[in-house]
Order: C-alpha cells, then sequence, then structure tokens
C-alpha cells in the first residue's frame, strides 16, 4: 500500500509501505523531510506529528490517550495531528494522505 505525504511547499512524495510498517518509520527510512521520529517510535518525542488529510481521519483507529497528550507537545497541534509512529500501514489504508508539518520544533 502507498501513503502519500505532502509538505508544506507543495512537494507529494508517494511511497510504498509494508503493511505493519509505522507511517513514521517509513518517512524516515524514504528520506521525507518533515517527519523525524527522534525517540524512535515510543511515544516520547512527538517529532514524527503530522496531519492526517481530513478523508481518512475516519479510517484510522482513534489516538490513544497518550498519544493525545504527546501530541500536545507537538507544534501547532490540531483536531487532525496524529504521532505518524502510531499509524500502522493497513490495505484500508492504501492512498492514505499524510500533511507534514511546517516543523517539528
Ligand atoms: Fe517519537 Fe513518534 S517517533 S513520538
Amino acid at each position: 500500500p502507498k501513503v502519500i505525504y505532502k509538505d508544506t511547499h507543495g512537494g507529494e512524495y508517494e511511497v510504498d509501505v509494508p503493511v505493519g510498517e509505522n507511517l513514521m518509520q517509513a518517512a524516515v527510512d524514504n528520506m521525507i523531510d518533515g517527519i523525524l521520529g527522534e525517540c524512535g517510535g515510543v511515544m516520547s518525542c512527538a517529532t514524527c506529528h503530522c496531519y492526517v488529510d481530513p478523508a481518512w481521519v475516519d479510517k484510522l483507529p482513534a489516538a490513544a490517550e497518550f498519544e493525545e497528550d504527546m501530541l500536545d507537545m507537538a507544534i501547532d497541534p490540531q483536531e487532525n495531528s496524529r504521532l505518524s509512529c502510531q499509524i500502522e500501514m493497513t490495505e484500508a489504508l492504501d492512498g492514505i494522505v499524510i500533511h507534514l508539518p511546517a516543523r517539528q520544533f
């Protein structure tokens, strides 16, 4: 399945992501600027913050309370903010659009 990462400068990057991999790792592995993932996916950094395209928000499992707490530490969190390390790729998410934040800190 594919993920489309869009940056704030109009850049668009389509990446093949294996089922079960998280979208922070996929971004880092493909050198997508805008996702840092400093903690390696253990929910202690919030530098994997992203905005899920509104069309896709309902297709994801809701954020756990701890993820919500971490999102408060992200820069400019919005309704559709998620930690990309907590989004696991599935077949159902093929084509998901992820908007990269302008900055992570
Ligand atoms: Fe650190 Fe997601 S990579 S919170």
